[in-house]
């Protein structure tokens, strides 16, 4: 086992994952809500599985609302989820993490992977930045009620979290076309900055790693396929669920493919 796996296999996400979650519908293929309640071992089959598991829902606003159909769950897409442990875990392994390192996570959710890293690294290391307020509230009281000390923030993560720079790691939780060039600036010389990058409209990108230099600058390369959803920027003009975030300039960072 890896650090990584080891760490997912120790800290249970059952405590941060809500009472309602989004499954796909046997009959229809589209997102549908599962109540813990109404079916409590479904409901914790998907929780304990390898699976990402989906935590919040809006209508895609792509489809016209004659098309969308709440009963059935068409037009429904996912807004946030608890990604799947083994990218997790590899994801844990990538950032080479050490006890005492300063982590800076954007896209808290469930505030599940905001907890593994606490694990690691330790209590009051962690801040982790998420735009939408009902999702950073049910984080904040997940890891409150499980003892994990991270700092959530509620704002546009494209911005990063000044107050808590320099960072040894900056970890992006969801796809980015462009790397906002604040996760770079607020990463330390000789830290590193993991991003899953969706340079075109398919999700299925590879992770980014890249270390900051003394110049302001992050090179890196990527280190294989990583299937996220997208990030939001309130400072992009389309809607929040479809958006990718892009905010920040890219001025000062670049990537080089890996070899290979
Ligand atoms: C794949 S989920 C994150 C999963 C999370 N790390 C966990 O352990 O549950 C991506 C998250 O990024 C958030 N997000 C999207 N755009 C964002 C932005 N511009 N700033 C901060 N968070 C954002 C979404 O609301 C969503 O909760």
């Amino acid at each position: 086992m890896t650090p990584g796996e080891k760490t997912v296999a120790t800290v249970d996400r059952e405590p941060f994952i809500p009472t309602t979650i989004y499954v796909r519908s046997d009959d229809t293929g589209w997102l549908v809500p599962l109540h813990r309640g109404d079916d409590p071992d479904t409901w914790r089959s998907h929780v304990h599985s390898d699976q990402p598991v989906v935590t919040a829902t809006d209508y895609d606003p792509r489809l016209p609302e004659h098309l969308r159909d709440p009963t059935t769950g068409r037009g429904v897409m996912a807004t946030s989820s608890s990604s799947g442990p083994p990218i997790m875990a590899r994801m844990l392994d990538t950032l080479e993490l050490e006890p005492g390192m300063r982590v800076l996570e954007i896209g808290t959710g469930t505030g599940y992977n905001a907890a593994l890293l606490a694990h690691i690294v330790g209590d009051g290391l962690v801040t982790s930045v998420e735009s939408d307020p009902a999702l950073a509230g049910h984080a904040r009281a997940a890891l409150d009620t499980t003892g994990y000390q991270v700092s959530v923030i509620t704002g546009d993560g494209a911005a990063g979290h000044p107050d808590g720079a320099p960072y040894d790691r900056v970890v992006a939780t969801a796809a980015v076309h462009t790397v906002p060039y604040a996760w770079v600036a607020q990463t330390r010389p000789g830290g590193v900055v993991v991003v899953p990058w969706a340079p075109t409209f398919h999700p299925d990108g590879p992770l980014a790693v890249l270390t900051v230099g003394e110049d302001g600058t992050a090179q890196g390369r990527f280190v294989g396929p990583a299937h996220f959803s997208r990030y939001t920027s309130s400072a992009s003009t389309p809607p929040r669920s479809t958006s990718c975030m892009s905010g920040g300039t890219p001025r000062g960072s670049r990537t080089a493919p890996a070899s290979g």
